[in-house]
């Protein structure tokens, strides 16, 4: 009995009010589109560094899985494993764009994301004409320009009695903008001019890596988004977050 009225105290907290950052949307709005922006714009501060009070875990740094590169052998040989990958940035985004389809329950997203830095550990193995290379060092990069489509698709679920929205794995889709990257720690021992040529290469040959990372960050992106928003939408029902307004 005890354990019963503790269990409802709890739900009661459970359905704490929505907190101020949280700018909720009428579902009748007949710019829903626009205020859902000004939503996220207001929220975007928070998912950066997350929302200990939801247990909403922080955006950045983004932790990505090991990337590997191998290249074909017609090109350069270029072997890499990158480890360690830690992201920054992908939270400064701004939205261009965003259509919502409220009794479909989906959500399409086109944002600007102006600067992406990564830092992560690599392990080299290349060779091309006369330089060859094997090594390990910090590997650090900027993608600027980035765009990414995502598309959120949910549905109503019912919790005692309440409906609320549950997302399935967002669809993400990033377009690539510029890239640069830098290898640290190169031939500590040999000469600075192998270590510019090696740079160089690995400059000239950024898509390899952007194309390898692309997917991973991807993956990561939508994971992360999808577990944030779910977070928020299993915590207040859908009339919280999408009340109708009486005219
Ligand atoms: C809704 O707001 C957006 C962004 O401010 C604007 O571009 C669009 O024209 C508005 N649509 C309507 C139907 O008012
Ligand atoms: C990368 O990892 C693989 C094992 O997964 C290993 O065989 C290889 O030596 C590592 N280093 C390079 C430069 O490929
Ligand atoms: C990334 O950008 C920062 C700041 O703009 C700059 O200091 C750094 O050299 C850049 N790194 C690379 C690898 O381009």
């Amino acid at each position: 009995m005890k354990t019963l009225i503790v269990l409802c105290l709890f739900a009661e907290l459970a359905l704490a009010t929505i907190p101020p950052y949280i700018k909720i949307c009428s579902r009748n709005d007949p710019n829903l589109s626009k205020c859902v922006i000004n939503s996220v714009e207001e929220l975007r501060p928070k998912l950066k560094s997350g929302i200990p009070e939801l247990n909403v875990p922080g955006v950045e740094p983004l932790f990505l899985d090991e990337v590997k590169l191998r290249s074909g052998p017609n090109q350069a040989k270029i072997n890499a494993n990158i480890t360690n990958i830690k992201v920054y940035g992908p939270s400064d985004f701004e939205i261009l764009d965003l259509r919502v389809n409220l009794k479909k329950n989906k959500f399409i997203f086109r944002v600007n994301v102006p600067k992406i830095y990564f830092e992560g550990d690599y392990d080299i193995d290349m060779s091309l004409l006369l330089l060859n290379y094997k090594g390990q060092g910090p590997i650090t990069g900027n993608f600027t320009d980035y765009k990414f489509d995502c598309t959120m698709n949910g549905n109503l679920i019912d919790k005692n009695g309440q409906k609320f929205l549950k997302f399935r794995k967002f669809d993400v889709t990033l377009y690539l903008g510029h890239s640069y990257m830098h290898l640290g720690n190169l031939f500590s021992e040999t000469s600075s001019t192998i270590a510019r040529a090696t740079n160089e290469v690995v400059r000239d040959n950024a898509d390899l890596f952007v194309n390898e990372i692309k997917p991973v960050l991807e993956d990561s992106l939508a994971q992360k988004f999808t577990d944030i928003a779910n977070i928020i939408t299993d915590r207040f029902s859908y009339d919280e977050l999408f009340p109708v307004t009486k005219k």
